[in-house]
């Protein structure tokens, strides 16, 4: 399924409302696989999920006992995430807002997460730009989405190029950051209905040092 509509703009905020009321959990209850895999290299804190849709990632983290804001431009997907969390017994902050006007609060956060959030170009710089301002020292920011070989596969992303980077451009945008994972795989992307099957992504781990 595709993340824009037939003209290549992405998707009005009825799009998300429309998907995230429905049955079964769009990307599943499970947190993604890359967040999983790191989870324990996040020092402890404050973490903000971007575009947390139905919040599978920051319940997990919630559960591994980190202090979780999920932020979203959908309020179906957050209320989704609260049933969630209620469900496994831990408590999330909930922030619906649109990502061209919500600020990170600077020096914050322990970690900053974003999985498959495809942002268009310049949005995505800005919000970058405020991702660098708003890791505490040593505070690390995680990143999945589709890369540009995922014209390739059928298991979900955009087709605009643009909203696809790859790493060279993504590792330009987070300068002041340091890489202790930047890559470029073809996996599994089995999250929930709506991406199944063999994808390409690119997965950042990078941590701000002072
Ligand atoms: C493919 S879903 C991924 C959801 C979640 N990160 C996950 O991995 O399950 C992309 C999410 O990005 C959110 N999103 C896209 N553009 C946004 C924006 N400008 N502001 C806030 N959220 C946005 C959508 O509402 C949607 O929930």
């Amino acid at each position: 399924m595709s993340h824009t509509d037939p003209k290549g703009r992405p998707h009005p905020l009825g799009f998300w409302e429309e998907r995230y009321a429905e049955t079964p959990y769009a990307y599943g209850k499970e947190p993604n696989d890359f967040v999983r895999e790191v989870a324990d290299r996040l020092p402890k804190g404050r973490v903000l999920c971007l575009g947390e849709g139905q919040g599978r990632n920051a319940v997990f983290l919630a559960q591994r006992g980190f202090d979780v804001t999920a932020m979203d431009q959908s309020p179906m997907g957050l209320a989704r995430a609260e049933a969630l969390a209620a469900e496994r017994g831990v408590k999330i902050t909930t922030i619906a807002a649109d990502l061209a006007e919500f600020m990170i609060e600077p020096l914050a956060f322990a970690a900053i997460v974003s999985v498959f959030v495809h942002l268009p170009q310049a949005l995505r710089r800005e919000v970058h730009q405020r991702v660098m301002g708003g890791l505490a020292e040593g505070g690390a920011y995680v990143l999945e989405q589709y890369g540009p070989e995922q014209s390739r596969y059928k298991s979900g992303g955009p087709e605009d190029p643009d909203r696809r980077p790859g790493l060279d451009i993504l590792m330009e945008e987070l300068f002041r950051l340091e890489f202790e994972i930047a890559r470029e795989v073809v996996r599994d992307v089995t999250e929930g209905v709506y991406h199944t099957g063999l994808g390409s992504t690119v997965q950042i781990l990078a941590r701000r040092q002072s």
